[in-house]
């Protein structure tokens, strides 16, 4: 067990928060894995397909028939995510942020298993229905581990424990795509163990998660657990000096009691909620619309155009990169801050993504230009791992309250999900129309996003969730009975940290 203090600022990271957190962060991983895994094995599944056509058909399945099929099978993922997302403010509000986690297991365990069957049972209706399941089953992460892993890291460390959600999702991606090798799991027989696997990560974290505390503020502010809550807090921080951590959770349970349920609508209603929910989606929109399932569902794809020999190399190569740079977007975000990070990350996959349309435009005159595209595409899957890869999962838990924060979570994931299916499902069809020039329809959006983050986001970094909540009320009071000054920190008074980013 260790303690580390600098300033006023505690860190304290005890051995039973760190194992806490990285049995949440399996429910990350698994986000991952299931989003890499089904890029792979697109042949032996389009084969598959075919196969059981032709045993109850007795003929070969029409190419168009086989291409849908295979598009539905990767879109309703996305779809069953939206689903699960969507649940995450009623299941952690009913059942608690840990059992919620716990049952969601169950999905993974059913959806594991309609995949893993399907050839014994023919059916590549199994494929979809347990891809569906599996997708619901990754809704639910990507809310319940950021805001797990959020309600349980000391405020100082909240940027970094949240960055390890979106590390647990490249490590998944990462190994997805190395299990996925043909001399691997991506064999003709083995596909179905490729995408069953799922289950194993499930049973783990089903073991694990006993041993681990339900969030202490949700036992103290939603459950009135205030005895619970002090006990679960002692042993996350390994000392009995909780009192801060204490008092500032009575002083919000206290607001909460006053305040009613907070719904969809009053999100949107109440003027307190309006500017950081707008806030919350646009930095998930900012995730999803720089492009990068562009690179991670087609990478392969877009080596290929762009003269590389062996693409799928390059393709783990960008696997290998994102790592890296998630790993270094977790030292730099409790020193530079969740704004500044995010502004170097879109300005520099906008960069990349103009070098990348320079080598798509070229490649047919100097092939040497393939090298380009590769630095362009590492390049931006190395700056979205700077800021908008790890920020927008862990900033919606740190914009709102205990309240409002489950439906706000629900609310941001959705949106996350719906721009994800959409990116996957238009950019094939975009790069038909758009030839070398697809990659300029997200600088567009990149622009559009830096200089929303730039008017319009504040900075979060060493605050406690009671002041930043307490800094939207003040701006929506200030808004309604004066003029909005011009100055960015209309949205949020600064606090004495946030000015300062010392890198
Ligand atoms: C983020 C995105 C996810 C993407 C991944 C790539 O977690 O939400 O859609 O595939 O980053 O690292």
């Amino acid at each position: 067990m260790e303690k580390m203090e600098e300033g006023d600022n505690k860190k304290q990271v005890t051995c039973y928060l760190l194992f806490s957190v990285v049995t949440a962060v399996i429910g990350s991983l698994q986000f991952g894995y299931n989003t890499g895994v089904i890029n792979a094995p697109e042949q032996k599944l389009r084969d598959f397909f075919n196969q059981t056509w032709i045993e109850r058909y007795g003929q070969n399945i029409d190419p168009d028939v086989c291409t849908l099929v295979w598009s539905f099978a990767v879109a309703v993922f996305s779809v069953g995510g939206m689903v699960g997302s969507f649940s995450v403010g009623v299941m952690a509000n009913k059942f608690g942020r840990r059992k919620s986690m716990l049952f969601s297991n169950i999905l993974a365990l059913i959806g594991g298993a309609l995949m893993g069957f399907s050839t014994l049972f023919n059916s590549f209706e199994m494929v979809i229905a347990g891809r569906l399941v599996i997708g619901v089953f990754c809704g639910l992460c990507t809310g319940l581990t950021p805001m797990y892993v959020g309600e349980l890291a000391p405020t100082a460390l909240r940027g970094a424990f949240g960055t390890l959600h979106q590390l647990g999702v490249v490590v998944g991606i990462l190994v997805a795509q190395i299990f996925g090798l043909e001399s691997l799991l991506g064999s003709d027989l083995l596909w179905p163990l490729l995408l069953a696997l799922t289950a194993i990560p499930a049973v783990l974290q089903s073991l694990m998660l006993p041993f681990c505390p339900e969030s202490p503020r949700y036992l103290l502010i939603n459950m009135n657990r205030e005895e619970q809550a002090l006990k679960a807090l002692v042993r996350l921080r390994g000392s009995e000096d909780v009192g801060t951590d204490m008092q500032e959770m009575k002083e919000e349970s206290m607001k909460m009691a006053m305040e009613k349920k907070v719904t969809i609508p009053e999100l949107f209603r109440t003027p307190a909620y309006r500017q950081p929910i707008i806030i919350a989606i646009m930095l998930q929109l900012s995730q999803q619309l720089s492009g990068i399932n562009a690179v991670f569902y087609y990478s392969t794809g877009i080596f290929k155009t762009a003269g590389v020999t062996k693409p799928i190399y390059a393709t783990i190569g960008a696997g290998v990169v994102n790592t890296v740079f998630t790993i270094v977007s977790l030292f730099l975000v409790e020193r530079a801050g969740r704004r500044t990070l995010h502004l170097i990350g879109l300005a520099g996959m906008a960069i990349s993504a103009l070098l990348m349309t320079i080598a798509l435009l070229l490649v047919v005159t100097f092939p040497s230009m393939s090298y380009l595209a590769i630095v362009a595409v590492f390049g931006f899957v190395a700056m979205f791992e700077m800021g908008p890869g790890p920020i927008p999962w862990f900033i919606v838990a740190e914009l709102f309250a205990q309240g409002p924060r489950p439906t706000a979570m629900a609310v941001a994931g959705c949106s996350n999900w719906t721009a994800n299916f959409i990116v996957g499902l238009s950019f094939p069809k975009l790069r038909e129309w758009c030839g070398p020039y697809v990659f300029i329809i997200f600088i567009i959006f990149l622009i559009i996003f830096f200089i929303f983050t730039y008017f319009r986001v504040p900075e979060t970094k060493g605050r406690t969730f009671e002041d930043i909540a307490r800094g939207f009320a003040g701006s929506a009071n200030a808004a309604s009975g004066s003029a909005l000054p011009s100055d960015r920190a209309v949205t949020l008074p600064v606090s004495p940290t946030t000015e300062k980013f010392p890198m």
